[in-house]
């Protein structure tokens, strides 16, 4: 696939494999994407800017203090603008100051100002890679939703052999179109509710559950991404708000399906809130006193917002999410039966609560689909490419 228009920054740091920067970035400019150079000084050291320049056809960024705009804000306008902030190489100390979310040069500033996805293709000696302070920043760079491109195992410029090599610049190249999930569900309308529901018992107290929204919020922000017109029905929460997203907060069940009633029609409707099952028949008015003699409350079954939504005359293309705590393949399918959905997102509960990453299965007519352990946003941009294969 081309990446015809699509605005990347390319950003080379310290490392022998920058030589690799310049056939990666002539590959980019070929495939039809409009490249900007950003070098850190290290990488200067091993390539000159002009090899860059040549290459991409435009002056190559550098510093922090030389401001090609006027209002000297370069660091937001190049990052606003671009689709994809790539770094290649990545070398083991650009990683831990990503971590620690560094701004002290450009390309550092950039990647923290950004709003687009931040791939970048590690490169380092193997006993680098390995080392604890590597992985665990890895680990946290997958959690904040980096995208990691390699690195492979082959011959190091250093004469020994392992992990840690820069993946090919053609490698890098073909992994591109996966992550630019842009303009997939462009002119679309995206539905979704997200976090738990709270059922009222009394004015202080009330049934909820442990979801934390974190997945749908990451759905939201992948749909936004992929340009969609995002409406977010979201239970209590402490989560921000995707840039670009448009939320109605609500507490009960009743709330969520009123919400979600009146949002409609839209094109897609992904449910991946936690809603409880039953309410309190009759909330409190008044806090309850406690008693020697116990209490018991009366529940009653909740309106199953999805089931509801799936069987309108003009429903939406509609996607279910299943948390189970066993046989996942065999109560997820089963679900997606009984409501009617051309997806179901199935998941072990145990294995997602409240936790950064998940392990999902995507069920449709044509089987089942797991996707690899990730952190949320890059599952839930996952869903999103899956379903817009629906829809196109
Ligand atoms: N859902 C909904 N409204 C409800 C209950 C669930 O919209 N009142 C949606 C969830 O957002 C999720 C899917 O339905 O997408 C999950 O269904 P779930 O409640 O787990 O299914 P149940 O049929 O209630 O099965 P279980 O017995 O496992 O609770």
């Amino acid at each position: 696939m081309s990446l015809a228009n699509k605005k990347i920054i390319l950003g080379v740091t310290g490392g022998i494999a920058a030589y690799k920067a310049a056939e990666l970035c002539r590959l980019l400019v070929k495939a039809g994407a409009e490249v900007r150079v950003v070098m850190t000084a290290a990488a200067q050291q091993f390539v000159a800017p002009l090899t860059f320049q040549a290459l991409s056809g435009k002056p190559v960024l550098a510093s922090l203090w030389e401001a090609a705009s006027g209002d000297g804000m370069e660091h937001i306008h190049l990052s606003r603008d671009a689709d994809l902030l790539l770094v290649a190489p990545a070398s083991a100390d650009f990683l831990a100051r990503l971590v620690h979310g560094r701004a002290d040069d450009l390309l550092s500033t950039l990647c923290l100002a950004r709003t687009c996805t931040l791939a970048v293709a590690p490169a380092m000696n193997r006993e680098m890679w390995a080392a604890a302070p590597t992985q665990r920043n890895l680990a946290q760079l997958r959690a904040d939703g980096v995208q990691l491109l390699g690195p492979a195992v082959g011959e190091q410029a250093c004469g020994e052999t392992g992990l840690g090599r820069m993946l090919e610049p053609a490698e890098v190249v073909a992994a591109l179109p996966g992550l630019l999930g842009a303009g997939l569900l462009a002119g679309k309308r995206v539905l979704i509710t997200a976090g738990p529901t709270f059922e009222a018992i009394d004015p202080v107290r009330g049934l909820t559950n442990r979801s934390s929204g974190k997945m749908g919020y990451a759905v939201a922000q992948a749909a936004r991404e992929a340009g969609a017109e995002v409406c977010l029905v979201s239970g209590p929460t402490c989560l921000a708000v995707p840039a670009g997203v448009r939320r109605i907060d609500v507490q009960s069940a009743a709330e969520m399906r009123d919400a979600v009633l009146r949002e409609l029609p839209s094109d897609v409707f992904i449910a991946v809130a936690a809603v409880a099952d039953y309410r309190v028949d009759a909330a409190a008015p008044q806090k309850i006193k406690k008693s020697d003699a116990g209490l018991t409350l009366n529940l009653v079954a909740n309106p199953d917002i999805l089931a509801e939504v799936a069987a309108l005359p003009n429903a939406p293309f509609c996607v279910g999410f299943a948390a189970e705590t066993e046989r996942l393949a065999e109560h997820a399918e089963a679900k997606r039966r009984r409501k009617h959905l051309p997806l179901l997102v199935g998941n072990l509960a145990q294995d997602t609560l409240g936790q950064d990453t998940a392990e999902l299965v995507l069920f449709d007519d044509r089987g089942a689909h797991p996707l690899p352990r990730a952190d949320k946003l890059t599952q839930a941009r996952h869903l999103i490419r899956h379903l817009a294969s629906f829809l196109n």
